[in-house]
């Protein structure tokens, strides 16, 4: 048997077993001490918890099942395992019945017994495997948001976690690109108002004339055609989150109802005269220096303090340069998801090429130029010379062979896919010959992509 770790505690009225077992189980590797009947088994019990209980049916005094109920109740997660002989098999099938992990027959035949035990904790584990995991997945953590090895992004990742479970309304900037979407529902999914709505308003790319209704919602016959009323945004984030993006780009006069808003905890329909409840948890980000949009005038000094409560920086991508490989890796594995490639960790020239550049779009950016390397590459391997940046050849590589060639591979490899990769069918469309298309996906490196692995 393998070393397993463990904590295992036998209990038996025969000292002869008790020792048998007892350095059976010690030469595995396991950790154990010795009962002489129940009272005393939950004695060193209290003193420490045990991974395992291996205990006799039959004891004089409180029996093996008595002792399995108690040890149940204080739900430790110790796995209770019985030893009896065969005459009571149908008292250990009601053990089972009453929670007991397995049942062992007398005499015992010692290898049995350790896998059997090796079994139960192989089974502990994987429960607490589980339950990590789905809590890393509760939080989000694991999804889609990597902090990387960075100064920078540790700082940022521990003043997530810190902020997230308060209500405080949370200011992030950054650049465009660095992440503050993400950020923003890691906050909330880390919050407890995880269950609630996470309602996004993208201020930038709302019309000014349009902002006040959809933030407050309007009433029926607020404009000519209002039929009904409509919920605003407000509303709908109630008792959750409401992440205000691009929070720079209002004008005074919605700053000033904004600011109303966010002080009363409700908001007044365009149109009506009741106000309506919303209390929502603040998320705003800008790209924008607002000290600067302050001092100019054109941002509200009372409602810059009140969504600057807690800041969160996002560095942009080229002062934390040591993440873009790990980034780069993570990415691509998320990006295999969603196009269905098998790609694998990037070769050194491909990460090289990455290290060079200066990401002004920064990770969406970075995200982009993998996604195109991965939809124009084999499926397994990312090409160094497929990472194109943008901007890249429009600076003086004007080679028209070579652009040429891009454009065409592009264009084939868009038919093929259109068609799930049926050469005639993408012949066809392209209007050439079976024969010329297979020799150019040949010239071109064009192979459907690897099917994911299952
Ligand atoms: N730390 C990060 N971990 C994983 N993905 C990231 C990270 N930062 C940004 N991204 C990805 O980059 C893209 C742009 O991020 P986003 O949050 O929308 O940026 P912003 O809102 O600052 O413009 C998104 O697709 C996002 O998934
Ligand atoms: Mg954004």
């Amino acid at each position: 048997m393998s070393e397993t770790r463990g904590d295992v505690l036998v209990v038996d009225d025969e000292r002869a077993i008790r020792d048998e077992v007892a350095e059976a189980l010690s030469a595995a590797g396991l950790t154990v001490r010795t009962a002489r009947n129940a009272d005393q088994a939950v004695t060193l019990l209290a003193e420490r918890r045990a991974d395992v209980v291996l205990t006799d049916l039959r004891m004089p005094g409180v029996d093996g099942l008595a002792l399995l109920k108690q040890i149940l109740a204080r739900s430790e997660g110790t796995a209770v395992l019985l030893m009896t002989a065969y005459a009571s098999v149908k008292t250990a099938v009601q053990a089972l019945k009453a929670g007991a992990s397995d049942y062992l027959l007398k005499p015992l035949v010692i290898d049995e017994l350790l896998a059997k035990i090796e079994r139960v904790i192989a089974f502990q584990n994987l429960m607490l495997e589980n339950k990590r995991l789905r809590a890393e997945l509760r939080s989000g953590a694991r999804q889609d948001f990597y902090v990387g090895s960075s100064r920078v992004m540790s700082d940022v990742a521990r003043a997530i976690e810190k902020v997230a479970p308060t209500r405080a309304t949370v200011l992030l900037r950054g650049e465009s690109g660095t992440g503050k979407d993400v950020v923003a529902r890691a906050l909330h999914r880390q919050s407890e108002l995880a269950q609630r709505p996470f309602v996004v308003v993208d201020l930038g790319a709302i019309p000014e004339a349009l902002i006040e209704s959809q933030l407050f919602g309007s009433v029926k016959g607020a404009f000519t055609g209002a039929t009904a009323g409509r919920k605003g945004l407000f509303e709908a984030a109630h008792e959750g989150t409401l992440f205000l993006d691009e929070v720079g780009n209002l004008s005074l006069e919605s700053q000033a109802k904004l600011l109303r808003a966010i002080e009363s905890g409700e908001v007044l329909p365009v149109g009506g005269t009741r106000p309506v409840k919303a209390a929502v948890r603040l998320i705003a980000a800008t790209n924008v220096e607002l000290e600067a949009a302050v001092a100019a005038g054109e941002f509200r000094q009372d409602l810059y303090y009140r969504l600057n409560v807690f800041e969160i920086a996002l560095p942009p991508l080229r002062e934390r340069r040591e993440d873009i490989p790990g980034l780069a890796q993570f990415l691509t594995a998320k990006l295999n998801a969603s196009l269905r490639t098998n790609y694998g960790d990037l070769p050194p020239d491909a990460s090289l090429r990455l290290l060079e550049s200066d990401w002004p779009g920064n990770v969406r950016q970075l995200q982009n130029v993998l996604e195109r390397a991965m939809i124009l590459g084999d499926g397994l391997t990312i090409s160094g010379a497929d990472l194109r940046l943008s901007g890249e050849g429009g600076s003086g590589d004007f080679d028209l062979r070579r652009a040429v060639r891009g454009f065409e591979r592009e264009h084939i490899h868009r038919a093929l896919t259109s068609v799930g990769w049926s050469r005639k069918e993408a012949a066809s469309r392209l209007g050439i010959s079976t024969t010329s298309l297979w020799r150019r996906t040949t010239e071109l490196g064009l192979d459907p992509p690897a099917q994911p692995a299952s």
